[in-house]
């Protein structure tokens, strides 16, 4: 049985476009022969995005942004708009993540005006939600359908199933952290899809997790049925772990195991 999974990773603020191309150099190898089922994405920084279009044209790999701001042009110093990434190639635009909230008070109005700037140009946005802190189920669920209404506000109905879904709980993010159980992403998860499939009528906008993803804990999160991908933060930085977490649970041809073990050009 096969079935979609979608494993992506966001740089954040870390390789220059120097260090994006040789990540790219070594991915490419170690994730060749990946079976359909088995799709990725990577969101360098703006500075970066140029390089993956040159790795990527023509792979089955597609690239996109971290962030986007919500008018199409204007006067926004140091701001970057969904028509230029459009222009880059980009097919998805993060929006929503707690580093964004965090470090730029971003608010869900904002963010509801972001997800209808990247459908507007054609491209997916992939949301991220999760709660800051760890807390009861019941209260987690609330909040994550609470920030779902208020982020999606803005998408009108026929882009509903053009949108993807990040489960973010900021407590599982970031050096020191540890993932989120597979049991608790399986009911967080859930909860999403419920709401999603209500909202979107029909049941096909996928729910990935982020959170300290590596290589030991992919397989176990991928084997929940409720878990349509990965979203992969600093562990993806090693483009061999990036590709190791792309292959958990599927069986790895010979010559990709040789390229992660540095063992082939
Ligand atoms: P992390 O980041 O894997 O470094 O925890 C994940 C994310 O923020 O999406």
């Amino acid at each position: 049985m096969t079935r979609l999974r979608l494993v992506g990773t966001s740089w954040k603020m870390h390789l220059t476009s120097s260090e994006a191309a040789a990540w790219f150099a070594a991915l490419l190898p170690a994730v060749a022969g990946l079976p359909g089922e088995r799709e990725l994405f990577v969101l360098p920084p703006f500075t970066s995005i140029w390089v993956a279009r040159e790795w990527l044209a023509g792979s089955r790999i597609a690239w996109g942004a971290q962030d986007v701001h919500p008018d199409d042009a204007g006067a926004h110093t140091g701001d970057v708009a969904a028509p230029m990434l459009a222009d880059l190639g980009c097919r998805i635009v993060e929006i929503g993540h707690p580093e964004r909230r965090r470090d730029h008070g971003e608010d869900p109005a904002l963010i509801a005006r972001k997800a209808a700037a990247v459908l507007r140009w054609g491209m997916r946005p992939l949301l991220c939600v999760g709660e800051v802190g760890r807390g009861e189920f019941a209260a987690v669920a609330a909040l994550l359908a609470d920030d779902l209404s208020r982020c999606l506000a803005a998408v009108p109905a026929p882009d509903r199933a053009r949108v993807m879904v990040a489960y973010e709980p900021a407590w599982a993010i970031g050096a020191g952290a540890q993932a989120a159980s597979a049991e608790h992403v399986a009911r967080a998860h859930s909860a999403l899809h419920e709401w999603l499939e209500a909202w979107s009528a029909n049941g096909s906008i996928p729910v990935l997790y982020g959170g300290s993803v590596n290589a030991t804990e992919a397989p176990a999160l991928l084997a929940e049925p409720a878990v349509d991908g990965l979203f992969v933060g600093r562990h993806a930085l090693d483009p061999l772990e990036f590709a190791r977490i792309a292959w958990a649970g599927l069986p790895r041809p010979l010559e990709a195991l040789e390229t992660a073990r540095g063992g082939s050009s």
